[in-house]
């Protein structure tokens, strides 16, 4: 039946119209499927090609009139470029973190090549699946991204911190037929002076839906204290679901929400119905309220679940959840910031994304542990600098407990760039744990007017679509202008600028104030001297930007002003790229309270002496083996929060100390090998003590895994510590062994880091350096496995440590599987004029004629209903290039369910005559060749109305089924 409704080609308009409606009803059907949404990983199965493929130029006029047709973009943006060869591999990717180092790269962007880059993959959509909503998902692709489906160029891109939602449905193709998305990622474009990695580095998801859908970031729910106080607080959510609707027909829907306590008590019930117009949109309005709930703060992370549901009668249509919290957040501009009313002074860091070993391609369970690490070390605030972060670390932030500086990446109001802001804040606005938004970073133009006038058109959309947290903006400089962007904000945040904190307050003394950014201190985990010209620099603290302060000084300047509403540390790790006050070979920061691989410089001593207030603390730096230097002054630094600290050597006091908390107490300590020890005392007691030992030479090395085991989902990694030892066990600080990595079992190592901003070491390879003691490789699970996953380590000289660990078998994340370059359906055909007399299979159709020759696709029939006459030739023509597997003769034409009399020509060449009437399904051949092969069919009728190539017509391996 669907066969008569092609004539040649083209398509009979009232029959469709007929049809469409039948089929639609059924599509519908099949479309709305109980319980609607199904969230898929895309992550599997990507190929990919590392640099740009050149085009052919486009001259003729056939080519020019086709390069911009719908579906027809030429080369790997198109449906069925030969990827066979490209490499094959899993998301997230991060292409530059697998790059050489080379000094003639950027600086910033830690002298690796970034360049332009391809990824392509397969999609099968089963038939059972037509008219359901389809969307692709990247949640970010560094830097600008050109997305492809079947040859439609469906996304521009201009951000590699912003995710893209792509409605993909009109293109689908059904079944066999395959579908192919191309991504081109332009790297060579840049929005940072940090390393911002290459490539599909966060996830990549596929979302199928019933027509009747909630929008991606379409629930709505933020709460806000409606009553005066918070005690006994009155809240409401007012709770707002945006629909759309892909189908054909209007529907009205209900929609519910519930409200789930953190104890599983449903708190707050509300639905409604709405009508969604075709193709359009529809906001639900659901407001609910719920009496004193339990309030989340950094402190104790109360999350309540909001549940919405789309329902078509009984039927589930479609559900999202989200989490949320009940807190309230003020900054005050004398006494700075309040959570719940009560004041917390923000102990902050900023941090860039990108970790040893992986890039910024992250995975989840390495920001638990890069959180984990801030938590332990006093953080409660983190400032993602300069962009909104992975919508996956924001649930960590909220279970966690941080307070959020959620930062958008790129300054401008204009509409491409608005809605990238707009993004952010739909997005995350749901999440407790974010207390500001703020627009920018240090932009020029902040002290004038334009700034003003940018920032407040920004601030604006902020507000339209969130107007319960306040909105900042990262300045140094500018601020003491007649009129600047401090004129358009809500709480001025100042990065360094220290020496000018007072005198703002005194001219500004209503407006609310907190560092955005300070510091700026450079140290190398385990240094202890500062060599320019060896790229060293110490651990000591004294090493500092000139704009910016010691990490002691800086607190100091925040912790004793109290309209100061806390500080944000320049940068909580390091990070690669940025190498100040140093360059090549330095290739990553030296800021890092952390180094790159989460391990603790002195600064992290320091800060948590300063910063973890319950619990008596004593650090001693440097370590204690200085061999070779007997007798001479070790200067040593004694980070403690007790009230007086005694330092002994070898159990000889060398003297007590009174506690300065900020700038803490330093020693001249005369070296002998030996245990050097601090003891704490608060109001006159012994409360802590802490030592660093001399160790023996390292004879072992030793593997600490982060966590007893994995889950097997392929998403799990953990980092591993890999250090040398001694006889007694202690870890040899000095120690810099090359460590050879054996890995086998249910996962593999994703990369590895020693924290040496000067390490030009492949960070994927079997191999590492310890680098003052330490290293780090990161293991992650295979998908769907279990049992367990070995490391060994091993180095010349040393006992070879092994490790085995658990790798717990769990469902798998939903995904869509892999595929491998698909048969290709031919499916863009020119078809001639009816002709009396055999035409001639090879004549040429003149390159600028578009129009003698009709369009279509099979089946191909000689007549069709409604014709009075037998069209008693006509010729079919396509053009394919075979990919370099079926191009060795391997290859194959398989061309379904032909009835009456065809001549295939190939190149100018019979290929294959059929004289036989009856119908057949044709296999034939492809002779070895590369490059275009232009492919005729001619097809004859002898008046019995019943000459067709059905089809399908494949180009497929030699006796596929
Ligand atoms: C700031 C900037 C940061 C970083 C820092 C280094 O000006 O906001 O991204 O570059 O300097 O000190």
């Amino acid at each position: 039946m669907k066969i008569s409704l092609f004539y040649h080609g083209r398509v009979v308009g009232r029959l469709v119209l007929l049809l469409a409606v039948l089929f639609d009803s059924s599509a519908a059907f099949a479309a709305e499927q109980e319980g609607g949404r199904e969230r898929l990983s895309l992550n599997r199965g990507w190929y990919f090609h590392l640099g740009d493929v050149p085009m052919a130029p486009i001259r003729g006029h056939s080519e020019s009139y086709m390069n911009a047709k719908a579906g027809n973009a030429p080369g790997p943006a198109g449906r069925e470029f030969d990827d066979s060869e490209w490499r094959r591999l899993d998301l997230p990717h991060d292409w530059a973190v697998e790059g050489p180092f080379d000094p003639n790269e950027n600086i910033s962007q830690g002298y690796r090549p970034r360049g332009i880059s391809w990824y392509r993959r397969y999609l099968r959509v089963e038939e059972s699946d037509r008219g359901r909503y389809f969307e692709l998902q990247f949640d970010a692709i560094a830097t600008h991204a050109t997305v492809w489906v079947n040859g439609n160029v469906v996304k521009r891109n201009y951000s590699g911190y912003n995710a893209s939602y792509i409605d993909i449905t009109p293109y689908i193709r059904y079944g066999d037929a395959m579908n192919t998305i191309a991504v081109k990622v332009d790297a060579t474009q840049m929005e940072g002076w940090w390393y911002e990695g290459a490539g599909m580095y966060r996830h990549t998801w596929l979302v199928k839906a019933n027509p009747v859908h909630i929008v991606t970031d379409g629930l709505h729910a933020t709460p806000r204290l409606e009553s005066e106080t918070l005690e006994g607080g009155k809240w409401s959510i007012p709770v707002e679901v945006t629909l759309n609707n892909s189908g054909e027909n209007l529907q009205t829907v209900t929609v519910e929400v519930t409200v789930t306590a953190p104890n599983g008590k449903q708190v707050a019930k509300q639905s409604g119905n709405v009508t969604v117009p075709v193709l359009g949109e529809a906001v639900a309005k659901l407001p609910v309220t719920i009496q004193s709930p339990a309030l989340w703060s950094h402190e104790q992370t109360n999350l309540y679940r909001v549940n919405a549901v789309v329902k078509h009668g009984k039927r589930v249509m479609d559900e999202i959840v989200l989490s949320t919290g009940f807190r309230t957040v003020r900054f005050d501009s004398q006494q700075g910031f309040f959570l719940n009313d009560k004041h917390v002074k923000l102990q902050g860091v900023c941090i860039h994304q990108d970790h040893a070993g992986v890039g910024v391609a992250v995975p989840t369970s390495i920001w638990e542990y890069r959180l984990r690490r801030l938590k332990e070390l006093g953080v409660n605030a983190i400032r993602f600098s300069h962009n909104a972060p992975a919508a996956e670390v924001l649930d960590l932030v909220d279970s966690m407990g941080f307070l959020v500086m959620d930062e958008n990446r790129n300054f401008n109001p204009s509409p491409d760039y608005m809605q990238q802001l707009e993004w952010m804040v739909r997005r995350d606005r749901h999440h407790p744990g974010i207390i500001l938004w703020s627009v920018f970073n240090e932009e020029p133009v902040q002290a004038s007017e334009v700034g003003y006038q940018m920032v407040r058109r920004m601030v604006a959309a902020v507000k339209a679509l969130d107007d319960t947290r306040p909105v900042t903006a990262a300045m140094n400089g500018g601020f003491f202008s007649d009129l600047n962007v401090s004129h358009a904000v809500d709480v001025l945040g100042a990065n360094y600028q220290v020496p000018d904190y007072d005198r703002f307050h005194a001219a500004r003394p209503e407006m609310p104030f907190t560092s955005s950014e300070d510091t700026s201190a450079f140290m190398m985990r385990g240094e202890f001297t500062t060599d320019y010209d060896k790229n060293l620099i110490a651990s000591y603290d004294e090493d500092f930007a000139f704009w910016g302060n010691s990490h002691r000084d800086a607190w100091q300047a925040v912790a004793t002003r109290d309209y100061v509403a806390g500080a944000f540390v320049w940068t909580g790790f390091d990070y690669r790229g940025e190498p100040t006050p140093l360059a090549w070979p330095s290739v990553s920061s030296f800021f890092g309270i952390m180094d790159l691989n989460g391990f603790a410089k002195t600064a992290y001593y320091i800060h948590r002496a300063q910063w973890v207030k319950d619990e008596p603390q004593a650090y001693l730096a440097p370590h204690w083996n200085w061999a070779g230097k007997e007798g001479q002054t070790i200067p040593v630094l004694v980070m403690a929060n007790v009230d007086k600290v005694q330092l002994l050597l070898n159990g000889k006091s060398l003297g007590e100390q009174v506690v300065d908390p900020f700038q803490m107490n330093t020693f001249d300590v005369a070296y002998q090998p030996g245990k050097l020890e601090v003891i704490g005392y608060s109001s006159g007691k012994e409360v802590v003590r802490n030592s660093v030992e001399t160790t023996g030479k390292a004879v072992a090395v030793q593997l600490v895994p982060d966590r007893k085991a994995l889950v097997g989902d392929g998403f799990d990694a953990m980092p591993i510590t890999v250090q040398a030892v001694d006889a007694k066990g202690r870890v040899v600080p000095t120690n810099n062994s090359l460590i050879h990595f054996e890995i086998s079992g249910a996962g593999q190592s994703i990369g590895h880091g020693n924290g040496n901003p000067n390490s030009h070491e492949d960070e994927k390879g079997a191999t590492r350096h310890l680098f003052n003691g330490l290293a780090q490789l990161i293991v992650q699970s295979h998908y769907e496995s279990s049992g367990n996953i070995t490391v060994k380590a091993s180095s010349p000289g040393l006992k070879t440590a092994k490790v085995s660990i658990p790798v717990k078998k769990v469902a798998a994340v939903p995904y869509v599987a892999s595929q491998t370059a698909p048969n290709v359906h031919l499916s863009d055909w020119r078809t001639s004029p009816v002709a009396s007399q055999r035409p001639d299979p090879t004549q040429k159709v003149a390159d600028n004629d578009m129009n003698s020759w009709g369009w279509g696709q099979p089946p191909f029939m000689s007549q069709a209903k409604g014709e009075t006459a037998p069209a008693r030739y006509r010729l079919y023509r396509t053009n394919f290039t075979p990919r370099k597997n079926l191009a060795r003769g391997d290859g194959e034409l398989f061309i379904g369910d032909v009835v009456g009399r065809v001549e295939v020509w190939l190149n100018g060449e019979l290929l294959y005559k059929k004289d036989k009437v009856r119908k057949q399904t044709l296999r034939l051949p492809i002779p070895k060749g590369e490059g275009n092969r232009e492919l005729t069919f001619l097809l004859e009728d002898e008046g019995q109305d019943n000459a067709v190539i059905g089809g399908p017509v494949i180009v497929q391996p030699k006796g596929k089924k």
